[in-house]
């Protein structure tokens, strides 16, 4: 029989690397990205381009940042952390989910004091923290103001889960979130039983779903409220993630320092569009958005993150192909995910004959 242990991580598994329903938007992500064939440039290549970009208006140094994912800490001991200071040391960007094990400023204090310039840009890394807009409003404008009082740069709202999907394997094998994983960034009063949280074993943790409905999510987020939202934050900038259909993204490029055209890495509508096939519908090439475009899902080779920028992103966030790698060997094997995406990044760069972000445009694909 298999052992708890075992069970466990199996379970972790599920949640973490499955998608919704019968998981079809899972499998497209990574079919998208592989049906855009590029055309290299035999004489213009050099491999000292310049890779420096913009996440919301800041300027970073790198087309790449980790996605918010939560509970990092489910994959490895104090995992927010070890994801935050990996990224900072290679001028990675990072969004930190609000559901994380260890508090914000914490990762904060992390991700600050081992950010650096590097060598292809003289910026530095960005560090966002990303919001659900909640039932309990009030908790979600104090996530903003600690945030600012960390020392972030920025904010991400997440407006595609008003309402959280059911995943099938998770209800399978009743998976919960353990409760000191919820604990995090929650003050103290919120948390019902203090008592069994203290305790933090699984038997006592609420499933995603319970936990989901408790903590998350106002499902009616308008105009209205994402300029509240946004007044909150400033003088920050706040990015909208989670847009798909081209209305959408005009209108929260409108609102917003930026958006990130995403489907939730397969675990929302399971059928969906994919990031790939929203960033062609949206046919803004050559960066004519005025707001800062990224995207997600699947991003996994350094030549993923060209083919987001060439349909008109000004990057692309990773989101699994990190927490495999935390989940596979932690720092180590982060650090060398993240070497080898920069590598692939800059090489494809130029092989494609790109010498900056800007010159990494639509007409690098294959439209055949
Ligand atoms: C386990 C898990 C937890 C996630 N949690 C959040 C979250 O708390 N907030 C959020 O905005 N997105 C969350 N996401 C979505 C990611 O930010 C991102 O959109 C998606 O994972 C990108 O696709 P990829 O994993 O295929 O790279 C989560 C994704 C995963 C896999």
């Amino acid at each position: 029989m298999e052992d708890s242990q075992k069970k466990l991580n199996r379970r972790i598994d599920e949640y973490y690397f499955g998608g919704s329903g019968g998981e079809r938007t899972l499998r497209e992500n990574r079919k998208g990205l592989d049906s855009l064939r590029l055309i290299p440039r035999a004489f213009q290549g050099s491999l000292s381009c310049d890779t420096t970009t913009n996440l919301g208006g800041v300027v970073v140094p790198l087309p790449i940042a980790v996605a918010p994912m939560a509970y990092l800490s489910l994959l490895a001991e104090r995992g927010e952390e070890t994801m935050a200071r990996t990224a900072a040391k290679a001028g990675v960007s990072f969004v930190l989910s609000v559901r994380s094990a260890i508090p914000l400023e914490k990762v904060a204090e992390t991700f600050i004091a081992n950010r650096r310039a590097i060598a292809t840009s003289q910026a530095m890394a960005g560090l966002f923290f990303q919001i659900y807009l909640m039932k309990d409003s009030k908790l979600s404008f104090s996530f903003i103001d600690r945030a600012k009082s960390a020392g972030f740069d920025g904010f991400v709202l997440t407006v595609d889960t008003p309402y959280i999907f059911p995943r099938r394997r998770d209800r399978a094998n009743g998976f919960s979130i353990p409760e000191k994983m919820v604990r995090g960034n929650l003050p103290p009063s919120f948390i019902p039983n203090a008592e069994s949280a203290l305790a933090g074993d699984l038997s006592m943790g609420r499933s995603a779903a319970a936990f989901d409905d408790s903590l998350v999510q106002n499902p009616t987020i308008d105009v209205g409220v994402i300029a509240d939202v946004a007044r909150a934050c400033a003088p920050m900038p706040l990015i909208l993630k989670g847009v798909m259909a081209p209305q959408d993204i005009e209108l929260g490029g409108s609102i917003s320092s930026g958006v990130v055209v995403s489907n939730h890495g397969g675990r929302q509508l399971d059928g969906a569009i994919t990031a790939v096939d929203a960033m062609k519908i949206f046919g803004r090439c050559d960066r004519q958005f005025p707001k800062s475009l990224w995207m997600d899902g699947a991003v996994t080779f350094g030549s993923d993150v060209v083919r987001a920028i060439a349909l008109g992103g000004d990057g692309a966030m990773v989101g699994k192909a990190f927490a495999k790698a935390l989940r596979k060997g932690g720092e180590s094997e982060v650090k060398k995910a993240i070497s080898l995406i920069k590598e692939e990044l800059q090489v494809a760069m130029a092989l494609v004959g790109a010498q900056s972000v800007a010159e990494v445009t639509r007409e690098i694909i294959f439209e055949g």
